[in-house]
């Protein structure tokens, strides 16, 4: 198994791109499978994680081609040959249920197995039923899978979900498309994510108002038909390296990034005293004040702090001067990087969903191990600012969600390489 070999080289300079988003393109591909007609996406990231969805959609009979390098890819559902989401695939990424509502959509039944136990906690799907059921599909779980029909087709209905679950909406919003009638999402989420899927759907001829705000509208159509969409900037990916700078010093633009994807973030990071400007290909970050102050984080529902950017806001923490008490409400077990980063010298208690970081002058390297997608680049960037060498091993988590991230960061000054294993 590979592993990453950090070792602290002080400031960092330079430019950094930042892909298309992870998490938009996986909510993207599956709504190929409302159409018989193609659908193009572009600014695609190169990530295992797409490679699963690829091999997903092509399970049911659906063309996937990676062109131009990875970063097009061309889709076609026009032959579809199966409606079940086999466990060998589901378990592997959770974003697989993300087919569940297209397929019921356009075929009236779809078979989904339940994605099983996640690392950062137990990720349940009443949310997703709870929605589908209420535009009139009939959903049991036998043996593992979600089996779901709607024999007489889905009907608009106005529903308010409990939680404002990012994939819940997603799958309610893309099934309402192709429903008779009218629904009204109640307290639906908000992520850029769920605003690139409803840009692309309405491409695709689907009627929908209120994407970004808690209440979207959507109105049925017969049929949606091809069209060609760019993923939105990945927000995490950017905020990831936004921290490299305000880790390390010195000073780095992030190419493609926007304010208005990571507000929230930036309002922490200025409070800390990195600076964050915008310029006209991206956003700038610099510090070049010393030791960042410490600054308490509560991970919430978009616009709030995003719980994906936790566990590297930790790292920084880290190195802060003062005591920061980080609060994660999204998921129940996502402290697991705090174990990891206390083995290089970081002063950490946790207590349930809280973790109380306490600053040291400087982290020190250690081999340590990624447990799950955000916190191995957690690892990374306080590797960057530690004394000495780092090893982060089980990197196959980080080319879940990171393409280049060797590359990446070399190109900024980082000392960083991939030991193969
Ligand atoms: C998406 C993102 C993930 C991010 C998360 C929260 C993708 C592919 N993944 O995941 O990176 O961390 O949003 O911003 O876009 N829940 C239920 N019942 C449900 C669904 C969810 O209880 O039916 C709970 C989950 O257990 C979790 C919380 O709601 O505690 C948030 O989950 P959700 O917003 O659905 O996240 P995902 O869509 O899985």
């Amino acid at each position: 198994m590979d592993s990453i070999l950090v070792t602290g080289n002080g400031p960092l300079h330079g430019r950094i791109p930042i892909a298309g988003a992870k998490n938009a393109c996986l909510t993207l591909m599956p709504a190929t499978l409302l159409s018989e007609e193609p659908l193009t996406l572009t600014n695609a990231p190169r990530l295992s994680d797409i490679k699963t969805m690829t091999a997903l959609l092509q399970s049911l009979g659906a063309e996937v081609s990676a062109l131009q390098d990875g970063q097009v890819l061309a889709m076609s559902s026009h032959d579809l040959t199966s409606h079940t989401a086999e466990y060998e695939i589901v378990r592997k990424m959770r974003a697989s249920n993300l087919v569940l509502g297209p397929l019921l959509a356009r075929f009236g039944q779809a078979v989904v197995s339940l994605p099983g136990g996640c690392a950062i906690g137990a990720r349940p799907m009443d949310l997703h039923v709870e929605g589908l059921e209420a535009l009139g599909a009939e959903i049991e779980l036998k043996d593992g899978y979600l089996h779901a029909k709607a024999p007489n087709g889905l009907k608009g209905a106005v529903h308010e979900m409990r939680f404002a679950s990012v994939g819940a909406t997603e799958n309610i919003v893309m099934a309402a498309t192709l429903a008779k009638g009218a629904t009204v999402l109640k307290n639906a989420a908000r992520e850029p994510e769920i605003v690139d899927l409803v840009e692309c759907l309405r491409k695709m001829g689907a009627q929908i108002q209120g994407e970004g705000s808690s209440t979207i509208e959507i109105q049925g159509v017969d049929r949606l038909h091809g069209a060609t969409h760019q993923v939105v900037t990945d927000r995490i990916e950017l905020g990831t390296y936004m921290l490299a700078p305000a880790i390390c010093g010195g000073e780095v633009e992030l190419l493609g990034g926007r304010m208005g994807l990571v507000g929230s973030f930036v309002e922490k990071l200025t409070a800390a005293g990195v600076d964050v400007e915008e310029t006209e290909a991206g956003l700038k970050v610099s510090r070049r004040n010393g030791r960042v102050r410490s600054v308490d984080v509560v991970t919430e529902p978009f616009p709030g702090f995003p719980t994906d950017l936790q566990a590297q806001m930790m790292a920084l923490m880290c190195t802060a001067d003062g005591v920061s008490v980080l609060e994660e409400r999204i998921f129940e077990n996502r402290f697991m990087h705090a174990p990891e980063l206390m083995r290089m010298g970081a002063q950490i208690e946790v207590h349930g969903g809280t973790a109380t970081v306490t600053g040291v002058e400087r982290l020190k390297g250690a081999p340590v191990m990624a447990t799950d997608l955000r916190a191995s680049v957690s690892l990374i960037l306080a590797g960057l600012a530690a004394e000495g060498e780092t090893v982060v091993s089980r990197v196959y988590h980080l080319d879940r969600g990171y393409e280049h991230v060797v590359r990446k960061l070399e190109g900024v000054g980082a000392k960083i390489e991939r030991i193969k294993g």
